[in-house]
Parts: structure tokens; sequence; C-alpha cells
């Protein structure tokens, strides 16, 4: 792989600024961010009046802690522009994420958000080792989804020639990819490996791809899924984080120099990790959730969000900016079988431990009698497809899991192609437990 260290000359001053200058630019922004949201939006005066506090409390930053958290429901309740901190004719760009249940979440942008997102998502793809003058293949969906767009005013903004393909159609990525010679592909994680299945079903060495860079999130992943597609390809593979409520992606993103966690863009979102059940903030180094709150946003300001996303914070390496390690799961996707609590990313590990084992996967939870059962759909690469081979490995990922993870499941190895793929963010589990 090639080394693509970006020149400490080409990035922003802040991004290698000394800890007092970041914490000093953090507590100006932050109250700023704080009146901004209490003068402008109606939700956040009442919470913060109905806790006590008042933006002009906020002395230090470890003054944040007196403020209320925003949650996901907070912002449904106030569906679709209630939480907007501008008048609507000042929002330019509407976003939206589909979740689960119900309504959307809906996010807005004044023209002002879209050039600071435009920045950090450039900040993103530069520290991903991608250059001025590299074409970017954008496999991330377009519209309401912030992967497609976020990634492409990024990628223009950083002086890149963008190649705007959106998801699907998995034959014409592949085309597209080696046609216009690609150096840097942003895409999903999951979808990467349907891409790299193409790549072989068409004959095509992927490691001959021009591929150099790959800018991967939008979903959990592992590390040894990043082993096996930078071996697959021969290129560096980079997580990049970002959720809609906080802007999209680009909130903080992998250094490919060093690969070691994520720097937060710490300039524009302010980070916090909780302790999940009692809400109270645990030190740097502590695993918890994770919780944002934004700097500079105009529309939508974001005061204590919970991402539901569990991680820690650690110091900066490559970046002056503190990082959070990979995310291992969302509190909000943990499975609990027979007292254990286990996440999808666990199975993924052990999955690509299983020779033969391909790593598209799917966890469907089942109910038997009154116990739960969780079942592991996998597949079998080509070479292992015979129905003994198969076998053999079922057996083995089996007595992986119930070692490592500590659960007896159900494995089916499929055959090549047998795992249900999507085209964006992977469905990891599927909860087929009668519902009530
Ligand atoms: O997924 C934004 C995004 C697009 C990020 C493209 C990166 C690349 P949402 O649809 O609002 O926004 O989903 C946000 O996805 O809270 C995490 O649970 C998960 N997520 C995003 N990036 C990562 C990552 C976009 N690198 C939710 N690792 C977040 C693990 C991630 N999970």
């Amino acid at each position: 792989m090639k080394d693509l260290t970006p020149r400490k000359e080409d990035l922003d001053p802040i991004e290698i600024a000394s800890r007092d200058e970041i914490t000093a630019l953090q507590l100006n922004r932050l109250k700023w961010s704080l009146k901004h949201a209490y003068d402008n939006v109606e939700h956040y005066r009442k919470a913060f009046d109905e806790k006590g506090v008042h933006p002009y409390d906020l002395n230090d930053l470890s003054d944040l802690r007196k403020f209320p958290f925003t949650s996901k429901q907070d912002l449904r309740a106030n569906y679709p522009f209630g939480m907007f901190a501008v008048p609507r004719e000042k929002v330019i760009r509407i976003h939206a994420s589909s979740g689960t249940t119900g309504k959307p979440t809906v996010v807005g942008y004044t023209a002002n958000d879209i050039d600071v997102w435009a920045d950090c998502m450039a900040r993103s793809i530069r520290a991903s080792g991608t250059r001025p003058g590299d074409v970017v293949h954008v496999a991330y969906g377009y519209g309401l989804f912030t992967g497609g767009l976020g990634a492409h005013y990024g990628a223009e903004r950083l002086g890149c020639t963008v190649v705007p393909v959106s998801g699907g159609m998995t034959a014409r990525q592949v085309t597209l990819i080696e046609d216009f010679a690609a150096s840097t592909i942003m895409v999903t994680p999951s979808y990467m490996l349907s891409i790299l299945d193409e790549y072989r079903a068409q004959g095509l060495d992927p490691r001959k791809s021009p591929l150099d860079v790959g800018i991967f999130g939008a979903e959990p992943w592992t590390n040894a899924m990043r082993a096996e597609i930078e071996e697959a390809f021969d290129m560096h593979a980079v997580d990049i984080y970002g959720l809609s409520e906080v802007m999209g992606p680009g909130v903080a993103n992998e250094c490919v120099e060093s690969k070691d966690g994520l720097h937060i863009w710490e300039d524009h979102f302010y980070p916090e990790i909780i302790d999940p059940e009692t809400g109270e903030p645990v030190a740097d180094g502590e695993k918890g959730e994770l919780v944002f709150t934004s700097l500079t946003k105009e529309a939508f300001p974001v005061i204590r969000y919970r991402t539901r996303d569990l991680t820690r914070l650690l110091p900066g390496t490559a970046r002056s900016m503190r990082r959070m390690e990979k995310i291992t799961g969302r509190s909000d996707d943990m499975m609990i079988l027979r007292g254990v609590n286990i996440f999808p990313t666990q199975i993924e590990e052990q999955i690509l431990t299983v020779e033969g084992l391909a790593s598209h996967f799917q966890i469907e939870l089942l109910r038997k009698g009154r116990l739960d059962e969780m079942v592991v759909h996998v597949e079998a690469v080509a070479a292992r497809a015979a129905e003994a081979a198969r076998a053999a490995s079922a057996v083995q990922l089996g007595s992986r899991i119930k070692e490592i993870v500590g659960v007896t499941v159900r494995v089916i190895v499929a055959e090549p192609g047998g795992v249900a793929r999507s085209q964006g963010k992977a469905v990891r589990i599927v909860d087929n437990r009668p519902k009530g």
C-alpha cells in the first residue's frame, strides 16, 4: 500500500493546534451555541428552564454536564421543523434519517452549515489519504440520507473529481471504478464486500484495481473486516463516522497514517462519554455512550445529543484532537441472549476467523418456547461450498462463538450469495420473535 500521509502544511492549523488553543475555541463556541439554542428553539428554552440552567451558567467546559440531554424522542416530538433555530426560509437543505419505526428524524442546514460540513468532510477525506485531483467514486446513497451528498460536497471542496454513482447496480460500480480510474471509494463497508464479490465474478483481480483508499462508515465494522478489505484490494481502509442529527458523515475520521481510532473534529463538535444508565459523564478512556454538542451549527443546533453509540475517548495522536475508538455497537443494537450482552460486531469478528466463510452475515432472533434463540446466517466462499464443508464451517463457527462470545447459537452456512445483501447500510439483525 502507498504511503499517503498528508503533508503537515496541507492540514487545517487547528488540527494540530495545542490543546489549550482547542479548549479556548471550544469554550467560546459552546457559549454561543447554548445561547443560540436557548434563544431560538422553544424545546431547548423549556428544557433548560426545567433544569434551572441558563446559558450564562457555563463558565468552563465541565459545566456542560449541568445541561439537559437531547434524545431522538425529543426530535421526533418536534417533527418536522420544531427544532430549527432559524426561520425555515434560511434553511437551504433538508436531510432525514429513516430509523426503524415511525416518522423520520428531520434535520436542516443553513448555507453556512453546508459550508462547514463540506470543510469537515474535505478534512476527513484528506485525513484518509486522498489528495486534490484524485478521482473519488461515491457509492453512498444520495437523497435524504446524508452519506452521498455529504461525501460529494466534501470531495469537491478538497478539489477532487467526483463520480456521484450512489448505491446499487453493482456490476456498473465495478465498470465505473475501472474505467474512470477511481483512486478513492466512499461506501458502506458491507456494500464494499458486494463490490469485491462482483470483481471476482467478473474475473477481475481486485488487487489490480485503481483504488488506493476506501472511506468506510455509516455502520459498525471491525478491524478484522479492515484487514480483509485491505488485503483483497491492496488499499487503505479508513473509518469515517457521523450521524444526521449532528451533521452527517465527517464528525470524526481516522488518519491513514495511524488507523488508531477516529479523530473527532472537536472545533465543531464537543464530545462527552456518559454512563448510559446513570447519565453521568465518565473520564476519558472509559467506555460508555457518546454524546455530542454542536459548536457552530446554525439551523439545527444539538445540545448533549445522545447518540446511543458506544465507544471511549482517547488522546490525540496523528492530530491534536481527541480520538474515539472504533464503535463496537449501539446500545439499541445490543442483544441479550440468556443474560449475555452481544453485539453484531462480535459475531463478525468470529466469522472472519473461520476459513471458508465469507463476511456477509445476518443474525436472526427467534423464540423457541420461552427462550430466545439466535441463528447466525452466513455464507460459504465458492471453494468451500460443498455441503460437508459448509457443515464443518458451521460447527467451527458455533464453537468459536460459544468459546469467545459465551453463547450457544445455531449457525446456518448458506451457499455463496445466500445471505441478503444491502446496497447501503447492512441489516444485521432480523427480529422474528413474536411481538408484544
Ligand atoms: O450514517 C452518516 C454517515 C454516512 C456516516 C456515511 C459515515 C458515512 P445516520 O444515517 O444518521 O448517518 O446514522 C448514524 O450510523 O449513530 C452510528 O450508529 C452509525 N455509524 C455511522 N458511522 C459509523 C461508523 C450516517 N464509522 C448512525 N462506525 C450512527 C460505526 C457508524 N457506526
